[in-house]
């Protein structure tokens, strides 16, 4: 298993056609040297997948994902977009249950499950996103709720999965709220995510990211935490050159503990 990297990934949402995401790329590449020990992941809409992945080959330290991909690999299932056809595209990640999908088009735990799974076995990293809502957190419902999403995720694999699993917390509330969790919040969340697995008889460290108005003004600290191996990013990475600042800002920050490993396939 190769040496882990620190990740930084964009999640466009619903930004940026093919030509928006051409220019995007001729924009950052410039302004970011592939460094060392750093993944830089883009998660463009599905029409944009291969402008950006031709846009961006030169470029080993980026890889490039879907937003939303269905488990079955074909079938009448309109407006579905299957994992081969992502990967035709130039797509080697997959989000899987961001709290878009799960809140604004009713996606189960159930679901969430399927998809973790077909990933894997189509070859293709997952990136499964957690989170509480306010009110579950206002509720003091985070755990339970923290702990039922992973469950149906950890219910459908097996152990060894999980070598090629990378997980998201990102709090609901915190989202394009300009309101982060703080890092130690964040950090203790990441903790009780660690236990579970662990829990589960999970060996191996799945690296798990941080979303939520991450900032350059709070991604350093963010990322001193030990515990917070990366962060996933809306708002703040739709500008090539704030999201290129964003990143170098956050690798100055990071001290990298020994023995993480790359979760991305080749
Ligand atoms: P913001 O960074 O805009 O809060 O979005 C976070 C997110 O949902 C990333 O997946």
């Amino acid at each position: 298993m190769a040496e882990r990297s620190l990740i930084f990934a964009a999640n466009w949402k619903m930004n940026y056609g093919p030509s928006e995401a051409r220019a995007f790329a001729q924009k950052f590449l410039p302004l970011t040297a592939p460094a060392e020990g750093r993944n830089l992941w883009f998660f463009p809409p599905a029409v944009s997948i291969g402008a950006l992945s031709e846009s961006m080959k030169s470029r080993s330290d980026v890889t490039i994902g879907a937003q939303n991909v269905h488990w079955e690999p074909k079938g009448p299932f309109t407006g579905g977009i299957s994992i081969p056809m992502v990967k035709e595209a130039g797509a080697r990640l997959t989000l899987v249950g961001h709290s878009e999908r799960r809140h604004m088009f009713g996606e189960t735990d159930d679901q969430v499950a399927k998809k973790t799974r077909a990933a894997l076995s189509s070859g293709i990293t997952p990136l499964v996103c957690v989170g509480e809502t306010l009110a579950e957190r206002d509720g003091g419902r985070t755990e339970q709720v923290i702990v039922r999403q992973l469950g149906s995720v950890l219910q459908a694999l097996k152990v060894d999965d999980w070598s090629r699993v990378v997980l998201a917390y990102e709090p609901v509330w915190a989202i394009g709220t300009g309101k982060n969790a703080s890092p130690d919040d964040a950090a203790q969340i990441h903790e009780l995510i660690r236990m579970e697995l662990g829990r589960n008889s999970v060996g191996v460290r799945v690296p798990i990211l941080y979303g939520g108005s991450v900032s350059k003004d709070n991604v350093a600290e963010l990322l001193t935490r030990p515990q917070i191996d990366g962060v996933l990013v809306g708002g703040a990475s739709l500008q090539a050159e704030g999201w290129a600042d964003l990143v170098e800002k956050g690798s100055k920050a990071k001290v990298r503990p020994s023995g993480w490993h790359d979760a991305v396939e080749g």
